[in-house]
């Protein structure tokens, strides 16, 4: 149990990257500590006059019983470890640990004073803050750290560190440890029609979309400025399908599909020269959606190219009698045996709600579903039925206005 926290690590000296990865499992491995999420890897301009080299910087979410002491103590301890000897405030080093925030917690003791003093100054904290913790909060302000100008400063990002959630296979929880709280099974919507994406964006709960040539096609309208247009609609990764068949042609366009806007996912298939690509474009820091996927292996493949996102096709399977759901089960957990992958399994090819259930049952990172289904998951007819039956009974209230009353009260005292 305990409290969600956000570490911040930076590094500038020796080897950033690793010093980074090795503090993650560091801190995974502390007691007490369970690492519940983590942000990419954002190169940074060094701060103050003292350092020379650019930063490396990532946000690592735990969840944690220590108190903020005891964690500030945890964090000196792993600097040590890696290799941090002392320096000069500001200076370039090996790695520094920020215990940036406890959730809820303020505090003005000396050896952990929270939340972090400059936590809510810095594009180097803020960005890969919102990354791994969306809903994180100033527990004083209440405002959301996300929220802040600095959070969406787009930052070059520098790599990734061991995947967010390491394998739990102790018996109190007996499976993979839970994101709740932290990032939820991400909803996207696997569509090119416009309408429904204005539509779905202001239900709240759309986190990015999918489309592929067919879904384009299907429209009839001009590929880029499509794309272009559900980037500015919906502020979350847009996957964008390649339709070159060999490695060359395919990183190009590539390349140029991720300029079209920061929010573009470039979509591979998961072939050879679709795997040459996704290892070029990842290695560029251009995220990579590796779809067709109908087997386990082809899922390990793709996250060793770098794949941000595999796409295991459920429904498809299921229409040739196989069991798509085993292939997300099968995929998840061959990913949790193997923490520094980062590739995030996202299940396409949903064609109802029993789909999303099972996707997140099985602890899928991602799901895209047609407009129509996350239609369906909104109505059950019990709902509908209860809803009634409160509404028939609200008319025989004498006072019904909740607005004027609660105005009135307020007004009151
Ligand atoms: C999404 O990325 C896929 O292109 C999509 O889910 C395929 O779905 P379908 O099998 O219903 O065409």
């Amino acid at each position: 149990m305990g409290r969600l926290a956000a570490i911040g690590l930076g590094a500038s000296l020796g080897e950033p990257l690793r010093a980074l990865q090795l503090a993650t499992r560091c801190l995974d491995a502390a007691p007490g500590v369970e690492v519940v999420s983590t942000s990419r890897v954002y190169w940074s301009a060094p701060v103050g006059a003292v350092a020379t080299r650019p930063f490396m910087n990532a946000v690592v979410v735990i969840r944690t019983a220590l108190s903020p002491a005891r964690l500030v103590a945890l964090c000196r301890d792993i600097e040590v470890r890696v290799g941090r000897r002392p320096s000069r405030r500001w200076a370039d080093r090996i790695l520094d640990l920020d215990v940036l925030l406890v959730d809820g917690v303020v505090s003005r003791e000396p050896s952990a004073v929270l939340p972090h003093p400059r936590v809510a100054e810095r594009a180097f904290v803020l960005v890969p803050l919102a990354e791994a913790w969306p809903a994180a909060r100033d527990p004083r302000s209440g405002r959301r750290y996300a929220a802040l100008p600095a959070a969406k400063v787009p930052l070059p990002v520098a790599g990734a560190l061991p995947r967010a959630v390491a394998p739990r296979r102790s018996p109190e929880l007996g499976r993979r440890a839970s994101l709740a709280g932290v990032v939820p099974m991400k909803f996207f919507l696997d569509t090119a029609n416009l309408d429904e994406i204005r539509e779905a964006a202001t239900w709240g709960i759309i986190d990015g979309v999918t489309t592929n040539p067919s879904l384009i096609a299907k429209e009839g309208r001009d590929f880029v400025d499509t794309i272009h247009q559900i980037c500015t609609i919906i502020d979350g990764p847009v996957s964008a399908e390649t339709v070159a068949t060999d490695a060359p042609k395919m990183i190009e366009e590539g390349r140029l599909l991720a300029k079209v806007h920061h929010n573009v996912v470039v979509k591979v298939p998961l072939t050879i020269e679709g795997i040459k690509c996704c290892k070029a474009l990842s290695a560029d820091g251009i995220r990579v959606n590796v779809t067709l996927c109908f087997q386990p292996m082809q899922a390990l493949i793709a996250a060793k190219a770098g794949a941000t996102y595999i796409s295991p096709f459920l429904g498809r399977l299921d229409d040739v009698s196989e069991d798509g759901m085993e292939l997300i089960r099968n995929i998840v957990a061959i990913y949790a045996n193997y923490p520094e992958l980062q590739t995030q399994v996202l299940s396409a090819s949903i064609r109802h709600p029993l789909h999303m259930v099972q996707a997140a049952l099985a602890g899928s990172d991602v799901a895209t579903a047609p407009f129509k289904v996350y239609k369906a998951l909104f109505s059950h007819p019990l709902t509908d039925k209860g809803n009634a039956a409160f509404l028939k009974d609200w008319e025989t209230v004498p006072d019904r206005d909740i607005i004027g009353q609660v105005n009135r009260w307020l007004a009151s005292r």
